[in-house]
């Protein structure tokens, strides 16, 4: 399995956890989860914050993939409500149609989407609900002004290597590996690119919703 793209501490998850658990935290967001879902996936989960944050009624699958171990075990240390597994969002350990609902919060952006997307349609049963937040361009453009202010050439090729990808997935439903090091995904991602690539992995009702987060959300066909 491929080394995740992006290596949260165990500080990062428990502080998302107080950020999941406290309404009025201002990065404070939740995937709309609704009543009717019986089996729902957290694909990223890190240490399972959101989930726990989600508080499912009891009879509800709770299940989330992480390739991090060290996040999985921290998670496993909070809660035996939720079902971990070591996985990637490319390569999903399940079978076809086993979920209601998959979410990834803020954890797409680390993945080979299009591969990702259709693992997604494949284990949601057809009508399924998908939530994903993104990485707006922008992300990369603030990351990339931090770069310059510190003299740091890396620093400024990473965000514009984020950039391609966006691109090349608004252009060619295609992501590029860091050519550099560590083999490992990024991207910031279009609206226009997300709404292609929900198409093509046969999404349909897509919503993106451009606030103060990059949401989108969709039904499987
Ligand atoms: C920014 S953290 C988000 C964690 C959690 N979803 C949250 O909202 O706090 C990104 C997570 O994506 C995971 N990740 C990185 N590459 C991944 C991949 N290819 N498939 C699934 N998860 C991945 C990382 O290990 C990390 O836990």
């Amino acid at each position: 399995m491929r080394a995740p793209a992006f290596d949260p501490t165990a500080e990062y998850h428990l502080n998302e956890l107080r950020i999941a658990q406290d309404a009025s935290a201002p990065g404070h967001l939740l995937p709309p989860i609704p009543a009717t879902c019986k089996a729902v996936l957290d694909i990223g989960c890190g240490a399972g914050q959101t989930l726990i944050a989600s508080s499912l009624s009891t009879g509800v699958l709770a299940c989330g993939v992480d390739p991090d171990a060290r996040a999985l075990s921290l998670g496993r240390s909070l809660t035996d409500r939720v079902n971990f597994a070591s996985a990637t969002g490319e390569y999903l350990p399940f079978s076809d149609g086993s979920f209601d609902m998959v979410f990834s919060r803020v954890a797409l952006p680390y993945m080979d989407i299009p591969a990702a997307l259709a693992e997604i349609s494949r284990v949601l049963r057809p009508g399924g609900h998908l939530w994903l937040s993104l990485h707006p361009p922008a992300f990369a453009f603030r990351t990339m002004g931090h770069a310059i202010r510190a003299g740091s050439l890396r620093g400024v090729v990473f965000p514009v290597y984020t950039l391609v990808n966006a691109l090349s997935l608004h252009l060619a439903n295609r992501q590029l590996l860091w050519p550099f090091g560590r083999r490992r995904y990024e991207s910031v991602q279009t609206a226009a690119g997300m709404n292609r690539a929900l198409q093509r992995a046969r999404f349909k009702d897509i919503r993106i919703q451009r606030n103060r987060f990059f949401v989108a959300s969709a039904r499987r066909t």
